[in-house]
């Protein structure tokens, strides 16, 4: 929680002690700071305390607690308190609040929000989790960046943190695959062409398989694709190689958008990670008496929870996906010792995780109230909506290509002597797609739009960023000018918009701890753009390096401050922070 509102709140519990002192159930010092708001004009002051919660517990009209509360507030230092209708309105203290708010950023600096309220705690973030043979598109973008972000996020609040890449790299699909390139392939082709060259193999398997099946009403090249995928599962040496091979090329097709992006992981253990224990999983639902038999295949029931039972084996005794994720949390549970998983994939997949959560719970295990999905909504480009099946789909690899490359003809027009162009264009343009991205609800669908991403003005990624640069050449020029010897003058930083500036600063940690508590990074792209935004006005309405002393170090030293959390705030998103552009 932000100081100020702290310190009301400290102010406002006092008063009521003392004005009603016979009152009974008078609400505690946590629970008044929890009831602040901030009102809706910007002249109604800078916090506003309702008291119409109070009014049943004193039998007296709100409008008259305020009074009397307004009378018993006397602390010129922090505020001055007024009764507006039935609301305590506050009117920060401006000089103090300046001081105390520029001096807590500039002592933090990049540290600014962190906190230890994760101390001793882990998290694990199954993130990304792409899947193996196939390139990596935009639809994979979000679970990417999101799990990225609360990431840092989480290790900025002090929790351990464990990303996991869990792969899909199990299932019949790489049985086809080597049987496609066992027919079609050779190793020459798939070296060069990599992901893609694997993708058309799979391609041709399903055409050829189709058309064996209208032709001759047989499936003998799908029966050969299952015979494969057996000999992977029997450990066949070649086989194997095939497999591992083909796991090799994609990870480093990715590792090329990851590197990009900026993430890391700490695990890349994917679904066959869990082939050696999954026996586990079933012995231990059977001994529990949860599985049943339902047409050959083996299920846990989830009529009493309302959902479609959850497979666990196929008539062939063949393990899913549930399976491999119930293996795959009890692993992270003894491994990790978690005390929150979260599981940042798509809302598609919202039902196959309620299932699997309830099957946990059902096994016994206490942290399955600590499994959480983190849903998202889709995304699309251009107003089209992607679809492997239809054939449209856009590679990340490709549109963070373009990124870079509209970034630079921006760079070319607006500023060609930059020094070092490559990497403001890969920042630039990389941030813009990452801030896109984050920018709304994670739950809100998204669509992608150049024009938007790349804009200047407004809600983007260069926006922020460029106020970002733009506070560091104040900073630079103020260097190059000397300091003068005047103490900082937090008169200087009386006026609205560097309070509204202030304002929002003050409000950031709060925002990193809502978003942590929300599984929503979306919270801290906002607060850093209204940051910026807030910046930006103050920049525009004030001389800063010509003002005269004393105001012009307090306005050079908010300046270093706004510098600071604007970084801080693109750090904890994924975005880098260039300090020209
Ligand atoms: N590989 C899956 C997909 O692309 C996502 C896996 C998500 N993580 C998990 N533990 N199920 O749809």
């Amino acid at each position: 929680m932000d100081d100020m509102k702290w310190t009301l709140a400290g102010l406002i519990h006092t008063a009521l002690i003392n004005t009603y002192p016979q009152a009974e159930g008078l609400p505690a010092q946590e629970e008044i700071a929890g009831l602040l708001e901030v009102p809706p004009e910007r002249d109604m002051g800078d916090y506003a305390f309702p008291c119409f919660k109070l009014s049943k517990a004193l039998r007296m009209g709100p409008p008259m607690i305020a009074g009397a509360l307004a009378a018993a507030i006397d602390a010129p230092d922090v505020c001055q308190a007024k009764q507006l209708g039935g609301y305590l309105n506050f009117f920060f203290n401006r000089v103090q609040f300046a001081q105390k708010t520029v001096e807590k950023v500039l002592a933090a600096g990049e540290r600014y929000g962190a906190s230890d309220i994760g101390q001793g705690k882990t998290v694990c973030l199954d993130y990304s989790s792409i899947n193996i043979a196939k390139r990596f598109h935009i639809g994979h973008l979000s679970t990417t960046m999101i799990g990225h972000s609360l990431k840092r996020i989480y290790d900025h609040l002090g929790y351990r943190t464990v990303g996991i890449n869990h792969l899909g790299d199990w299932g019949t699909q790489f049985g086809k695959l080597i049987s496609a390139y066992k027919r079609w392939g050779n190793r020459q082709e798939v070296e060069q062409g990599g992901v893609e060259a694997l993708t058309r193999l799979y391609v041709k398997f399903h055409e050829v398989a189709e058309e064996e099946e209208k032709t001759s009403g047989t499936h003998a090249l799908e029966d050969e694709g299952r015979a494969y995928f057996k000999a992977i599962e029997d450990g066949d040496a070649e086989a194997l190689a095939l497999f591992n091979w083909f796991k090799e090329l994609t990870l480093k097709d990715c590792a090329r958008v990851y590197d990009l992006l900026g993430v890391t992981f700490d695990s890349y253990a994917g679904e066959s990670f869990y082939n050696d224990k999954m026996d586990r999983v079933i012995d231990e639902l059977r001994a529990k008496e949860l599985l049943s038999v339902s047409d050959g295949a083996s299920i846990v029931d989830l009529s009493d929870a309302d959902m479609p039972p959850c497979l666990i084996l196929k008539k062939d005794g063949a393990t899913l996906y549930a399976t491999r994720d119930i293996a795959a949390a009890l692993y992270r549970a003894d491994e990790y010792h978690f005390d929150k998983c979260l599981y940042v994939v798509a809302y598609q997949q919202d039902l196959h995780f309620r299932q699997w959560f309830k099957v946990v719970e059902k096994m016994g295990y206490p942290w399955a109230k600590d499994l959480v999905h983190v849903a998202f909504g889709m995304i699309s480009y251009e107003g089209q909506t992607l679809s492997t099946r239809k054939g449209y789909v856009v590679y990340l690899e490709d549109l963070l290509q373009r990124a870079q490359e509209k970034a630079m003809a921006i760079i070319e027009e607006k500023s060609p002597g930059l020094p070092d162009k490559a990497t403001v264009a890969r920042q630039v343009g990389i941030g813009a797609v990452i801030y896109a991205d984050l920018f709304n609800n994670r739950i809100k669908d998204i669509d992608f739009w150049w024009d938007r991403a790349l804009n200047f003005d407004g809600e983007t990624g260069p926006y922020v960023q460029y106020t970002h640069a733009r506070c560091c050449s104040l900073l630079r020029k103020a260097a190059e000018q000397g300091t003068a010897d005047a103490p900082a003058d937090y008169t200087g930083l009386t006026d609205d918009h560097a309070q509204e500036l202030l304002r929002q600063m003050s409000r950031f940690p709060e925002a990193v701890l809502d978003a942590a508590d929300k599984n929503e990074p979306s919270m801290v792209t906002r607060a850093v753009t209204e940051i910026a935004q807030a910046y930006n006005k103050f920049y525009y309405e004030n001389r800063i390096l010509d003002a005269e002393p004393g105001v012009r170090e307090a306005r050079v030293s908010l300046t270093r401050a706004a510098r600071d959390v604007i970084k801080t705030g693109l750090y904890l998103i994924g975005m880098e922070a260039p300090e020209r552009m």
